[in-house]
């Protein structure tokens, strides 16, 4: 793959197709994982509302999106139970992990608010991709149904992510510091292995 060639939504990098093979194969390790990302996300939107309640738009905008995150979670889990697969444990996030210490430390409090509205903007846009991805490629057509719904819901969060960005910080620097986390969420992905029980 050229380091030209784009993805969607930007991203840098487009998912090695095994993936979902071995998504497929590990179907169990992949719900359980997803679960717990719902979880994540629902629990991120509450405490960007507690660190920033002087932001209405923020406040106002996610509070919607912890329900509908949990909404996901709960869909993710009804989908375990149906095949009486027991939620299992929650696994180190790497991904998030490695996009967290990117993150500036110190600087002004705006900066450290603009890394964590497109830190959250890339890891709803890479879900996005892979949901995308299963949604396409998977055998069972229930399957393929079931992670549309996550493509087009996570889409709709990434844009939400960068629209807050743009409210609270000039739309240049938002831009710009768009572009150095694409490149640095592109290099992360390099550098992991390929598993299929793992969303990212
Ligand atoms: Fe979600
Ligand atoms: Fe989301």
């Amino acid at each position: 793959m050229s380091d030209q060639q784009n993805t969607i939504l930007g991203l840098k990098l487009p998912t090695d197709p095994r993936w979902v093979n071995l998504a497929e194969m590990s179907l169990q390790d992949i719900l359980t994982d997803h679960a717990y990302c719902e979880q994540k996300a629902a629990s991120n939107c509450i405490s960007l509302i507690q660190r920033y309640p002087q932001h209405q738009r923020l406040v106002d905008e996610l509070a919607p999106i912890v329900t509908e995150e949990w909404g996901h979670f709960r869909m993710v889990l009804s989908e375990l139970n149906k095949r009486k697969l027991s939620l299992g444990k929650q696994r180190k996030d790497l991904y998030v992990n490695e996009l967290m210490t990117n993150m500036q430390k110190g600087g002004h409090p705006d900066d450290r608010l603009l890394d964590q509205l497109l830190i959250f903007a890339l890891i709803e846009a890479r879900s996005c991709e892979r949901f995308r991805l299963m949604s396409e490629e998977l055998e069972d057509e229930y399957l393929r149904n079931f992670y549309r719904k996550f493509m087009i819901s996570e889409a709709g969060h990434y844009r939400l992510f960068l629209d807050l960005a743009k409210t609270y910080l000039p739309h240049e620097k938002v831009k710009k510091r768009w572009k150095e986390w694409l490149l640095i969420e592109k290099e992360i992905l390099e550098n992991m292995e390929i598993r299929g029980d793992r969303m990212h």
